[in-house]
């Protein structure tokens, strides 16, 4: 067998491990009973030690070694296919970085993060920062460490950052967050002094069997479905992709909250698309995964936001939503509701935040993280700083930790680095979104009807065929002619906003 055939073969391999740890994954979160997760924690302990296990192998580096292959910007072009080339240099930086961990640094991130879940979940509810805090350390401190093994020329951040949007440094994420910092607050400075929004008619019960009948009908037109996937409830919405015709994704539903479900389900269906989008010839190829979580996070706000809360989407849907809940909604017209849709106001909850204010709550996290992880300010120091920066973004101050400090779960997790992704996901979208409304004629008449097969045959074509074939950033090239920037995003949103709140 030739090399390369080798080195597909465990690939493949490695896909089809990831797929079942996921399997295992989404019962764990949808349908396991309460007394099967302990067993099942083992199960998926020992899958995860067995891919690590696999993915740094020697026999992956001798392989390697074989072909002479030394370094990823170094291929020989003439020698492999495109494809071919794309496997071998993503396949060699992510083997090439996972070895650089010594397993026993591994195990002491999997195992101090798993604890601190606990920990993190109580300080949240007793809103005290301080029972958290010792936890934060240890793990800060285990990341540090990883950020020197992984290596990196300027800032540790940068390799923290590269596990979730490869190629991209702290340097490039500042570039791409400044104007857009400035611009956003500009924005939000005249939506303030603009009259606000009647939102009085949310404040009811809307049943869940109809939000639900409704999320389907939405995820069905949009694409999703069509026996390959498939929606249940979970505590947190995910989506999870268990093989190349199988990507399901879960929801949740809150009856005092209308809005919450329903943007999820779109949300999560934009995230579906793109994994069932993957073309044929990369097909359990390690390529067939999002090539940054940027992208990824761009497919799911590009439906959810710019087609999802536009006047055209609910020109559509509005009557339906209005059948299914004639009471609730029978004052409220169109246009009222839609502005309801996209009411702005600064909260304190990122998860909750809407479409102006939610990427000033990215730079706030990115900024301290940055911070923290280059030991300029140390983990006691959080909660002044955190609320400091909330002030002067948002304009608001935490009263507690709980909705300050302690609000998202992912520094307990070792999510450090992975926040900005959330932003460039918005800001991806905007610039993607720009395209498709310059290529597709009559974009707007397609969402008033709700058809959405131009669109999905767009993106398909132009983003979520290709896998990881390409970087984030040569994807963005490629598709819009420039560098990611916040441009059109800010433009997106002046456009939109500006004629909502008339300033
Ligand atoms: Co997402």
């Amino acid at each position: 067998m030739k090399i390369i055939n080798k080195l597909k073969k465990i690939g493949e391999e490695l896909t089809s491990l990831a797929h079942i740890i996921e399997l295992l994954h989404w019962d764990q979160e949808t349908k396991i009973p309460k007394n099967g997760a302990i067993e099942r924690a083992n199960q998926i302990a020992y899958l995860s030690e067995l891919y690590h296990k696999k993915s740094t192998s020697d026999e992956i580096k001798k392989l390697f070694n074989e072909i002479n292959f030394i370094d990823e910007d170094l291929i020989d072009n003439e020698k492999y296919s495109v494809v071919d080339r794309a496997f071998l240099k993503r396949f060699y930086r992510e083997v090439n970085r996972e070895r650089k961990l010594p397993t026993n640094l591994v195990v002491q991130l999997a195992k101090e993060t798993s604890l601190a879940q606990a920990v993190w979940h109580e300080a949240r509810v007793k809103k005290d920062f301080n029972i958290f805090a010792p936890s934060l350390k240890k793990i800060v401190d285990i990341l540090k460490e990883k950020a020197d093994k992984i290596g990196f020329k300027t800032h540790p951040y940068d390799a923290l950052l590269d596990e979730y949007e490869p190629f991209m440094n702290s340097e490039n994420v500042k570039n791409i967050f400044k104007p857009l910092q400035m611009g956003l607050t500009e924005i939000l400075k005249k939506i303030r002094t603009s009259n606000s929004i009647d939102t009085q008619f949310l404040s009811q019960n809307f049943s869940v069997k109809k939000q639900d009948e409704f999320g389907r009908t939405v995820l069905k037109d949009m694409g999703y479905f069509n026996d390959s996937g498939r929606l249940d409830i979970s505590a947190h919405p995910f989506t999870v992709t268990l093989g190349a015709n199988d990507v399901r994704i879960t929801t949740r539903y809150d009856e005092a909250s209308l809005f919450s479900g329903l943007f999820s389900d779109i949300h999560e269906g934009g995230h579906a698309l793109y994994e069932l989008g993957f073309s044929k010839n990369i097909q359990g190829n390690i390529l067939a995964t999002a090539t940054s979580l940027g992208i990824h996070e761009s497919q799911s706000r590009m439906w959810e936001n710019q087609i999802g809360r536009s006047y055209k989407f609910w020109e559509f849907y509005y009557p339906k939503l209005k059948k299914l809940f004639k009471n609730e909604l029978k004052d409220v017209d169109l246009y009222d509701f839609y502005r309801a849709v996209n009411n702005v106001s600064s909260s304190l909850i990122r998860v909750e935040a809407d479409e102006v204010t939610y990427n000033l709550h990215i730079i706030l996290r990115f900024e301290i993280e940055m911070l923290l992880i280059n030991g300029d300010i140390e983990v006691k120091d959080l909660p002044e700083i955190w609320n400091d920066k909330t002030e002067q973004y948002l304009g608001i101050i935490p009263v507690n930790d709980s909705e300050g400090v302690l609000q998202d779960v992912h520094w307990a997790s070792g999510l450090i680095g992975y926040f900005p992704t959330y932003a460039l996901g918005n800001i991806y979208a905007a610039q993607f979104y720009n395209k498709i409304k310059n290529e597709i004629n009559d974009i707007e008449k397609e969402i008033s009807k709700g058809k959405f097969n131009e669109i999905l045959r767009w993106l398909r074509n132009n983003i979520h065929s290709f896998g990881s074939m390409y970087s984030a950033e040569e994807l963005c090239k490629k598709v819009t002619g420039e560098t990611l920037n916040s441009k059109y995003f800010l433009n997106y949103i002046d456009d939109k906003y500006k004629k909502i709140y008339k300033y």
